[in-house]
Parts: C-alpha cells; structure tokens; sequence
C-alpha cells in the first residue's frame, strides 16, 4: 500500500499524476491545487480513463485541503510558476522560493515521515531550500531533475545513433540548467559499446549540447516548460522510491563532500529505495568532469545564495 501527493496540478504534477495512476505506481493518489476545482477536474477526467486503461488505484483532487494529504509516503512539489521562452530556471528563484516554503510547511504537518521529491525550478535551490526548511534528514529529500536530463540525454542519444531508446543507457550529473549540466559522455552506451565508438566526437558534444538545452529548446517550441518527461521523471523516482527498487537514478542530493561538495543539492547518481536516498553512487570522474562539476557546483551555489532564508 503506498499513497503519494502530488502538489500543483499544473501541466507537470497532472502528468505525474497520470503516469502514477496508468502505470499503478501508487495505490492512492491525492493531486493538490491552490486553484478552485482544477485538481479535482483533472483527477476526476483522469479517472475517467480507469475502466478504459483498467486502472486499480485511486486519484482524487483537492483545492488546498492538506489534511487529504495526511500519511503520504512520498510528496511530489511541482508548485509554483514555470519559465516562459527566454526565461532561465534561476530567474523563478523569486516568486517560487515563497511558494515552495509554504507548501513544505504545509505537507509536513500532515505528512512528516514522508520522502519528498522536488520539481520546483530552479530545481537544485528549491531542493535545498526543502532542506532548510524542513529539518528532514538528507536521504528523504530528493531533487528530480537529473532524471529528466539523463533521459533527454538518452533520447538525443538513441536519435543520433539510430538506436533503440532502451538499449542506449546514459546519465547527467551536475546542476539543472542550461549552462550546469553535465552529460557524462565517457559513460554513455548502446547495449554495452561506447558511445564514442559508434559516434564521431562532434555528433557526440552535439548530444551533449542538445541535452543541456533540453528544456529550453522545448519552451521556445511550447510557449512555457515541458510537462510530459518532467512528469513521467518525476513518476520514475516515485517508483524506485515506493517499489523499494535500488535502482541508479541521477538526482539532486545533499552532499556532504561526495563529489569534493558539500551544503548544496547537486545531482549525482544516486540510489534510490524505500528510505528516498539510500546512498550516492561515486564515479571517478576525470579531470575534465571534475572541473566541470567544481563549475556547476559554484554556480549553484551563487543561486543558492539569493535565497531568502
Ligand atoms: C524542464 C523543466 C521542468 O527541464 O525544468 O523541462
């Protein structure tokens, strides 16, 4: 039996909310908005689906009401305001670090055992901001961005060579956002080969590239931030989290100098399981992938730094 909360029923949380429900990751699902009847529309449509798709667990919308939240094991925030085209992540920092506070607050008079999975932008302070402010120890809360970027890293990958998208195996560590993440090439493969076996090194820092820019591209064509594989990534931890599953998933973790770091959330590969984080994966990382990390680092930190508390 596992329940699990999705806060703001926006584009993102109601797809996670979706993929929940279809994939019968968790048997109970609350979907929470500030906004009158918005959750309980999407969850009620959503529901609607069940006898067509044959859904066993239960989703249910409310306006605010965190007591319906009460005894979730695993929190997804996805509130507050997206970026529109042109926009960094960094620059939500102001109206979004207000929203995320509060919420926090608010699921942990109901929910304080729970693990909680940020996906608020800019994702890694908002993640650290989860940190000040609720007390929670380390492992139980978890950033969720670098599954999304190890799977547009994937994705990129499988296009450029041809390959089918489960047999090309990848992951991104550093910040999330355009210019701090780190797509670890070294290490990316289809069924077992090197990436840069099978592709020339241009094609290569060209799908490190477009991977960076992922979001962003995305924004330009959509008008606003993606939802589908922000949603599902965000699904995706929920699972490893509930199933108990032990499975490597790169996401932003509190380090206490894992990776040379320390007081910030960053992501790393970690591995995930009933506890939220149960441990982070080190991988000797060259010299390259060391300053680049020491760079993403910096700059997380100088986000972190125009946070209000
Ligand atoms: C993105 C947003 C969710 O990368 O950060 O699409």
């Amino acid at each position: 039996m596992s329940k699990v909360t999705v806060i703001g029923a926006g584009n993102v949380g109601a797809t996670c909310a979706n993929v929940l429900v279809t994939e019968g990751i968790a048997d109970d699902v609350v979907l929470l908005d500030i906004k009158e009847g918005v959750s309980e529309g999407k969850a009620m449509d959503i529901m609607q689906s069940a006898n067509i798709l044959g859904l066993d667990s239960r989703l249910k919308g409310v306006t605010n009401d965190y007591a319906a939240t009460a005894d979730s094991d695993v929190v997804v925030i996805t509130s507050g305001i997206p970026r529109k085209p042109g926009m960094t992540r960094e620059e939500l920092i102001g109206v979004n670090a207000g929203i995320v506070k509060s919420v926090t607050e608010n699921v942990l008079k109901y929910s304080p055992k729970a693990v909680i999975i940020c996906v608020s932008n800019p994702m890694d302070t908002m993640t650290y901001l989860i940190h000040k402010t609720s007390g929670l120890p380390k492992n139980k809360i978890i950033g969720m961005g670098g599954a999304l970027d190890s799977a547009r890293f994937r994705y990129f990958l499988s296009q450029a060579m041809g390959a089918n998208y489960n047999d090309v195996d990848g992951f991104v560590i550093g910040g999330h956002g355009d210019t701090t993440m780190i797509p670890m090439t070294r290490f990316a493969v289809n069924r077992g080969v090197p990436a840069a076996e099978i592709l020339d090194a241009e094609t290569l820092a060209k799908v490190a590239a477009d991977t960076m820019v992922g979001g962003a591209t995305l924004t330009g064509l959509l008008g606003t931030s993606a939802w589908y594989a922000p949603g599902a990534a965000a699904a995706s931890v929920v699972k490893a989290i509930v199933s108990d599953s032990k499975s490597m998933i790169t996401c932003s973790a509190l380090l206490d100098g894992e990776y040379g770091e320390k007081d910030l959330c960053i992501g790393v590969p970690c591995i995930l399981g009933r506890n939220g984080i149960e441990s982070i994966v080190e991988y000797k990382l060259n010299e390259e992938e060391a300053a680049l990390f020491a760079k993403s680092a910096k700059a997380v930190h100088t986000t972190n730094a125009a946070l209000p508390c």
